[in-house]
């Protein structure tokens, strides 16, 4: 895995120590609402930043650190989707609140956008959002992704009272190489 640097962010690898970071922002319910999990416990945000940094396929999570400090103020996840062949990846995000609203989302998501074009040979990038997740999608629009689908109910992470699916709607996103 490369580093990658920006005008004011690096995004590298995962390192154990980030667990503090992550901890800061995974804890928060605000911050996991649209997650297909829960708010994370210390233990668990310990042992997710080990994974991350132990992981063969080191690519998928990305640490976005500010430049001037190395605090990491989110995350971005990455994957090659099935089949390969396809060259598709998915791209998704976590950013801690009190870093919202100074563009730091867009400033790595682009770096990693030219990172799949330039660097991975990559065809088309997708992304899938809660219909409900406004910051989420209009972060995608501003990644010049184009809205693909929009899908009712199709998606469902929690169950009711009487034990049944909440379903969610959903937008699906995509950028080809040749529209970069
Ligand atoms: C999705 C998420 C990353 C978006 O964060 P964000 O702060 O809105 O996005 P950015 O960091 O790119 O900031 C963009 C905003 O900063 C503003 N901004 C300020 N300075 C800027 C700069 N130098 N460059 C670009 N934008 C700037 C933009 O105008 C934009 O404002 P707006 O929200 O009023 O439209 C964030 O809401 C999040 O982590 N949510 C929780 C996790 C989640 O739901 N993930 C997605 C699951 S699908």
């Amino acid at each position: 895995m490369v580093e990658m640097i920006t005008e004011r962010l690096v995004l590298r690898r995962f390192l154990p120590d980030d667990w503090k970071d992550l901890y800061e922002y995974l804890s928060i319910e605000e911050v996991v609402r649209y997650e297909p999990y829960g708010v994370f416990t210390k233990e668990e945000c310990i042992k997710e930043s080990i994974e991350r940094y132990e992981a063969e396929d080191d690519s998928s999570f990305w640490a976005v650190c500010l430049k001037e400090n190395d605090k990491m103020i989110g995350h971005i996840y990455f994957q090659q989707t099935d089949p390969k062949k396809f060259m598709t990846w998915a791209l998704g995000y976590v950013f801690n609140p009190k870093y919202y609203h100074k563009g730091y989302a867009t400033e790595a998501c682009k770096r990693i956008l030219q990172y799949a074009f330039e660097d991975c040979d990559a065809h088309r990038i997708v992304a899938g959002v809660n219909v409900k997740n406004i910051a989420s999608w209009k972060l995608l629009e501003r990644l010049n992704m184009r809205r693909e689908a929009h899908f009712l109910q199709n998606v469902f992470f929690n169950r009711d009272s009487y034990d049944k699916p909440v379903w969610n709607d959903s937008y699906r996103y995509g950028i080809l190489a040749e529209e970069v």
